[in-house]
């Protein structure tokens, strides 16, 4: 498929795993330049040589930051700025009925601390 992003840069959170990982890898493979995140640098590492082996073309790199932090969003706001295309992949989330989410889970939920 040629979904014409080629030569774009994106963001994926969370993405050494899982749906972030495979999100990510399709990008590579339309020719994006993408950031992979995760929490431990050994992870990270271990994703970006994994995607490098699936996507032999793929341009990418990684960055270790929590995104749970505000800390580890602003390091990681900063080592992927100018990016075209964000993936909010990673994210935290409680099924429960809307009006019984109290103003203290929407915090957690949207601002990290
Ligand atoms: N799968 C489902 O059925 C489902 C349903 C609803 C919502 N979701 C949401 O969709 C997202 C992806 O799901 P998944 O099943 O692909 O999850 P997954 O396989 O567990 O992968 C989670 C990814 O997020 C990274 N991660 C976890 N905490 C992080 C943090 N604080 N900062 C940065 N990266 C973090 C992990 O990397 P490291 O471990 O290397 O840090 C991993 O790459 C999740 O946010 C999940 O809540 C999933």
């Amino acid at each position: 498929m040629d979904l014409q992003l080629s030569g774009k840069r994106a963001l994926v959170t969370g993405s050494t795993a899982g749906i972030g990982f495979a999100i990510a890898t399709e990008l590579a493979r339309e020719g994006v330049a993408v950031v992979l995140n995760g929490r431990s640098e050994e992870r990270v590492a271990q994703a970006v040589q994994r995607l490098q082996a699936a996507v032999p073309q793929a341009q990418v790199r990684g960055v270790a930051a929590d995104v749970a932090t505000a800390v580890g969003c602003d390091l990681l706001a900063q080592a992927s700025a100018g990016v075209d295309i964000l993936v909010n992949n990673f994210g935290i989330f409680d099924p429960q009925p809307f009006g019984a989410i109290d103003d203290a889970q929407w915090q957690r939920f949207l601002m990290p601390t």
